[in-house]
């Protein structure tokens, strides 16, 4: 099997421990270094819920530390989603690997330069680490095969009407990564809130009893409570998208699009503003916007996955 060379980037939320657990067992991607970034919680807490993680599944992949905070906007956390801890207040056993205190955009650089151009990038967090590598090593642009992210959305927003939280929390990051060259795959809201786990499903998985899957029902109890309040179907699992659109991309549906994001605005700082209605206006039309996926397909994935530790 010729696995894909891949890099994990995140704001190590519950989602997103979801979305690393899942790419622990799939076979054909091959993970070659995971980068944390401040967002759904401070850096301190989501570099740490990364090794955590890894430690927890036996993944055995280097852990780089990066930005503490967005380029140039505060930094805004989820505490509301992912505790404060950012796992759900869950404490996991912490681990023994040791810290790697290389920054992030170094070590994804040096990852890119030895994956020979085949490197893909799946961004599960504000995407300020990368445009930090950008912006250091302009020859990144031309080593990366795809960017893979979770964030934004075609329509609407969740931590404002207009925005989602991964491209609100650094828009300017977020713009300068959109207009890089490389090709990218958005997977926003649009997909996003429908690929959701039903709280039985839940509770069912979490009823297997290994660690992994009691660590995946008690980290998003509290999200399953914030998915209800906004009357949301499920458990919505945002990050593990990008990863299954890799790994299984015939789950999905979507078109190609120019997206731009708002960097100025005020009432909508943090759009990705796109042109898939209104004529394919934009002339750079290098984003694949993802806004379909088959339920529940997804949903079977992801049990199969957790329950295959
Ligand atoms: O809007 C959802 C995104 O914001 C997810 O990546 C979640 O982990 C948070 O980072
Ligand atoms: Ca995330």
């Amino acid at each position: 099997m010729n696995r894909i060379p891949i890099w994990f980037d995140t704001d190590l939320g519950v989602d997103d421990a979801v979305a690393l657990l899942s790419i622990g067992k799939l076979p054909n991607l091959d993970l070659r270094g995971i980068s944390a970034v401040a967002g759904n919680a401070e850096l301190c807490r989501t570099f740490e819920n990364a090794r955590n993680v890894c430690h927890l599944a036996g993944i055995h992949v280097p852990v780089y530390p990066g930005a503490e905070h967005p380029l140039f906007v505060p930094l805004h956390t989820a505490p509301l989603v992912h505790g404060e801890n950012g796992v759900g207040e869950v404490e996991l056993p912490p681990s023994p690997a040791p810290k790697e205190t290389k920054p992030a955009w170094d070590a994804l650089y040096e990852a890119a330069k030895a994956a020979e151009g085949e490197l893909q990038v799946i961004a599960v967090g504000p995407l300020t680490n990368l445009a930090i590598a950008f912006g250091k090593y302009p020859e990144l642009k031309t080593l990366l095969k795809r960017i893979l992210i979770m964030g934004g959305a075609a329509k609407g927003g969740n931590v404002t009407p207009a925005a989602e939280f991964n491209i609100y929390g650094d828009p300017h990051a977020a713009q300068m990564v959109f207009r890089a060259g490389v090709p990218v795959v958005m997977c926003g809201l649009d997909v996003t809130m429908k690929a959701y786990l039903t709280p039985a499903e839940v509770d069912e998985i979490g009823g297997r009893g290994t660690p992994v899957c009691r660590f995946f029902h008690d980290s998003n109890q509290l999200a399953l409570k914030f998915f209800e309040r906004i009357t949301a179907p499920g458990l919505c699992c945002h990050d593990t998208c990008p990863v299954l659109f890799l790994s299984c991309p015939e789950l999905f549906s979507g078109e190609e699009a120019g997206v731009y994001v708002e960097t100025r605005g005020t009432v909508t700082l943090g759009k990705t503003v796109t042109d898939l209605w209104s004529d394919k206006q934009f002339a750079d039309r290098h984003v694949f916007v993802v806004l379909d996926v088959d339920r529940n397909r997804f949903a079977a994935k992801v049990r199969e996955l957790l329950l295959a530790y």
